[in-house]
């Protein structure tokens, strides 16, 4: 069914909240901005996808370990890594709505409204193609070309300025784009400051300034602290891995997209460590195997693209974004970057501690390079949900709505239905789930008409359903339905152990890899 992108968008926040899978953090103090609170539903498919994360990394790959590092770390850490100097964000503020922009962002939105006139022109020659003369294609090529210079313009000074950190013209640029307040309207605007990302707590009784600690603002520094402690005790020979995932936070300016831009959320990261000269391979091979995995995921491969960046950071030597089409257009879902010796380089001149590897095919002493990948599994898990939910008409004009997730993925993977609430068919759904509970969260559900019932568990996204009818207390056999077909098939209830393991077992995801 189709419909608009920001209407859809909402329903699939709205579903998210029926359906027990976010809520607002705090919601009955009225929430608190870009904080989530994952429900029941939630909390076990962000669990199936960090697992199906961890297994692809670090059981599926000999020389790939994982690490669970503490989010308090020295804050001398953040130092080394750039976080504190360079981890920020340029802000503005309205004076009159007293709302906080990026100031990066105000610019952007003002370029994508220029590329949208440039878009309304070129559709509306194409409407006109027949009788489209001369003149006409000389004034729409004339407007066109305003509309680019302006666009190149703003771009190349926005640039320039963030490149020479010179914060006044990137206001000018804001005061000469005539750039409005969305909610005052107004052009009363403060100077553009910078912004640092990370939050800051203290630790201890005292409240000193020696005593200010991060809340870790990526997963990827107690990696690297940690590296020589891996690489001896596991002795790991290079090239290997170190995988990680856990929860970050950024003081994000502009927090919205529900889950997309979160100020806490959850990170899985790995970092492969290479000896030098051969990152180039490692991190082309990362790309692809990364992408693999998430195309494995069956979203559609068509909803995955890469972005290789243009403008490097200082110490990458190449970087690129697996995008996905979330609901607002395609957006970065994983990034891949080849980080040379950066960090580790960084961590022993304000350590003053060797992290360096000896390589006995070379015999030679190196600081490894590092090819990262880097996914947020908030935003995996939105990317799994939006792809997943549909509206769809059944035959005889009735509707249904249903969570196509990964059966692997599923919070649930089966329901087990007794047709009837007597003559003994509560019972045996009953057994029948106590045994299935051994390997797999199931449920149990009596109430309503069991089509009710069909159409609930399709909205939570639960694969099969087992109903139990007076037959099965003779013959031993149930009905399972498949929720994306909604097909039946008549099974023994011996086999339904291992029917359900063959189709939602993370293996049958893996054996894809
Ligand atoms: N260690 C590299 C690193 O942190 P990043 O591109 O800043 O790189 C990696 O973040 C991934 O973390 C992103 O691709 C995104 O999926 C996720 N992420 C970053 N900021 C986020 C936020 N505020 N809310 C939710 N996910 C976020």
């Amino acid at each position: 069914m189709s419909q608009k992108p920001e209407d859809f968008f909402k329903n699939v926040i709205s579903h998210c909240k029926e359906y027990g899978y976010i809520f607002p953090s705090s919601e009955i103090y009225d929430g608190l901005s870009a904080v989530y609170d994952y429900g029941q539903y939630g909390a076990e498919l962000k669990k199936n996808i960090r697992e199906y994360w961890w297994r692809a990394m670090v059981q599926m790959h000999e020389n790939i370990v994982g690490i669970d590092a503490a989010i308090f770390m020295h804050p001398t850490t953040w130092k080394a890594s750039g976080h504190v100097d360079a981890f920020n964000d340029p802000l503005i503020d309205n004076k009159d709505s007293k709302k906080r922009y990026r100031a990066d962002v105000l610019i952007e939105e003002h370029v994508v409204k220029i590329e949208d006139k440039i878009n309304k022109e070129v559709e509306k020659a194409a409407k006109r193609f027949e009788n489209f003369d001369e003149a006409m294609f000389r004034s729409t090529n004339a407007r066109v070309k305003e509309y680019q210079d302006k666009i190149d313009s703003i771009n190349n000074r926005f640039k320039n300025a963030m490149d020479k950190g010179d914060l006044a013209e990137v206001k000018q640029i804001i005061v000469d784009c005539e750039i409005v307040c969305p909610i005052s309207g107004s052009r009363n605007w403060t100077d553009v400051r910078q912004f640092n990302l990370m939050f800051s707590t203290s630790m201890g009784s005292v409240a000193e300034e020696g005593n200010t600690i991060y809340l870790r603002p990526e997963t990827a520094q107690g990696i690297f602290v940690n590296f020589l402690n891996v690489q001896k005790t596991g002795r790991m020979k290079i090239p290997f891995g170190i995988a990680q995932t856990g929860k970050a936070f950024r003081n994000e300016i502009v927090a919205r997209q529900f889950i997309f831009r979160m100020r806490e959320f959850e990170q899985m990261e790995m970092q492969f460590f290479v000896r030098p000269g051969t990152e180039m391979e490692w991190y082309e091979y990362w790309k692809k195997a990364r992408l693999k995995w998430h195309q494995s995921l069956g979203l559609g491969n068509e909803k995955y693209k890469y972005h290789d960046h243009l403008k490097l950071a200082h110490y990458a030597n190449a970087a690129c974004d697996i995008e996905f089409a979330f609901p607002f257009g395609f957006k970065e879902l994983e990034g891949i970057h080849s980080r040379t010796d950066f960090d580790l380089k960084q961590h022993e001149q304000f350590s003053g501690k060797k992290l360096q590897y000896f390589d006995p095919e070379l015999n030679q002493n190196y600081v490894p390079y590092v090819v990262e990948t880097s996914v947020g599994l908030d935003r995996l898990f939105l990317a799994i949900l939006s792809a997943g939910l549909k509206e769809e008409e059944l035959e005889g004009g009735d509707k249904r709505t249903v969570l196509n997730l990964p059966p692997a993925l599923a919070p649930i993977k089966a329901a087990i239905l007794p047709l009837v609430k007597k003559d003994g068919l509560p019972e045996l759904a009953e057994k029948i789930m106590k045994e299935l509970m051994f390997d797999h969260i199931v449920t149990y559900d009596e109430k309503d008409t069991v089509g009710r019932r069909y159409r609930r568990q399709d909205a939570i996204g639960t694969p099969y359903c087992i109903t139990v009818d007076h037959d099965s207390l003779n013959d031993n056999s149930v009905t399972i339905r498949e929720r994306d077909t909604m097909k039946q098939e008549r099974v023994k209830i011996s086999e339904l152990a291992r029917i359900l393991d063959e189709k939602v077992s993370l293996k049958s995801l893996l054996k894809q890899l």
